[in-house]
């Protein structure tokens, strides 16, 4: 498999580039900054390209002979188009590892164009939606017409520098669902559940997730909400965020926690990603009032987007994945998720109708 890894040397890019030697790829490694990219291209004995993501002709030059992008340098929202301009005009399939809700949106009204050039446009195989996206799918398989899907996950361990400029760059957004097939703005922290993930009843705070805009695509149903598990206090603090979020999208404030997320350390370590593991709940409710719940428990996060992204690319390269806009379970089916390593899937029995 030969992609190329773009933002190749940022935390998630290189557990990318390490994990696929080991399973025998030789992914091009590529990034803006040439130096860094020499140092691991060097390293692991893989080719390099250097280009900037200024402009989609500067990338198209660059993504010349490349079957297959996979696009690991985010926040997406400055990257993911002109990375998907370049790979359109080029013919050549994108994946990335996003899960930033306008960036699924914005990509999703490329399908046109990624169905005339024979591209495929498969954002988010990191754990950001690959386990939450092919559960709501397994069990929108299960009830009739699905209306209303509702996705959990709880993630016990560190989050990346690279998540965390995400998050701050998202924060001031508030929290999104989506109703009646339009994606509706809502206080941060909006609404809270009672979900099971296998050990007991946990209380789930809304946040907004990929799920927002492709469980919608994967599934048909109109209404999405997504939650996460946060211990007490961050619930609090992050509804009680809906009274200052004019301050926390202020560019000075933003600058600030830019750069304290700067001198944060680059990812969990080897032992951290080892230790932790990952847990989705999902239920989706049919048109008849019918309605299928299940769990997947799965590998830290980290470990989990490495992996799922590089069974992603090696799918895509295959051939195995349609052209257009796809989610992870329209590209490969439901069942995706299970190839990936300590993935298990529990689906509740389905009441039996009258
Ligand atoms: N879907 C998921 O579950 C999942 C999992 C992991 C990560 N992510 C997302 O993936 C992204 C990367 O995470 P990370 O932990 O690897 O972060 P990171 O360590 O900060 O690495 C980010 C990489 O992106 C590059 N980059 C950033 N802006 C760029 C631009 N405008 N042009 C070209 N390159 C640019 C950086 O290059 P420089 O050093 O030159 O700036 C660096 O190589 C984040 O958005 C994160 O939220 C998602």
């Amino acid at each position: 498999m030969s992609f190329l890894l773009y933002g190749a040397y940022g935390y998630t890019g290189k557990l990318i580039a390490e994990r696929a030697v080991e399973q025998g790829h030789r992914p091009i490694l590529a990034g803006r900054n040439g130096g860094k990219v020499a140092t691991l291209a060097d390293r692991l004995g893989l080719q390099k390209r250097v280009f900037t993501l200024d402009d989609p002709t500067t990338a198209a030059r660059a993504l010349r002979g490349v079957d297959t992008v996979l696009h690991c340098a985010g926040p997406f929202v400055d990257t993911a188009e002109p990375m998907v301009e370049a790979c359109l005009d080029t013919g050549t399939h994108y994946l990335d590892i996003t899960g930033e809700i306008e960036v699924f949106e914005a990509l999703a009204d490329r399908d046109a164009a990624a169905t005339e050039a024979g591209v495929t446009v498969l954002p988010g195989v990191g754990f950001d939606v690959v386990p939450t996206d092919c559960l709501a799918a397994h069990l929108a398989t299960h009830v009739s017409d699905p209306v209303e899907v509702e996705v959990a996950f709880m993630g016990l361990g560190q989050i990346s520098r690279g998540t965390l400029k995400t998050v701050i760059r998202q924060m001031g957004g508030g929290g999104i669902v989506r109703r009646e097939g339009r994606i509706v703005q809502v206080p941060p922290g909006w609404t809270t559940r009672t979900v099971d993930f296998g050990d007991g009843d946990r209380t789930v705070v809304s946040v907004p997730w990929g799920d927002i805009s492709t469980a919608y695509r994967s599934t048909g149903a109109a209404n999405v909400t997504t939650y996460t598990y946060l211990p007490d206090p961050a619930r609090t603090l992050l509804q009680l965020s809906r009274y200052v979020s004019w301050l926390l999208s202020w560019e000075p404030l933003q600058k600030l926690l830019l750069a304290f997320a700067e001198r944060q350390p680059a990812g969990p370590t080897a032992e951290e990603r080892r230790g932790g593991e990952t847990f989705v709940w999902a239920s989706v409710r049919g048109a008849d009032g019918s309605q299928a719940t299940g769990r997947l428990h799965g590998p830290e996060g980290y470990t989990f987007t490495a992996d799922a992204a590089l069974a992603a690319a090696e799918r895509v390269e295959a051939g195995e994945a349609p052209a257009g806009y796809q989610t992870p379970a329209t590209a490969f089916g439901p069942d995706f998720a299970l190839q990936i390593d300590g993935v298990e899937r529990r689906t509740d029995p389905v009441p039996a109708r009258p």
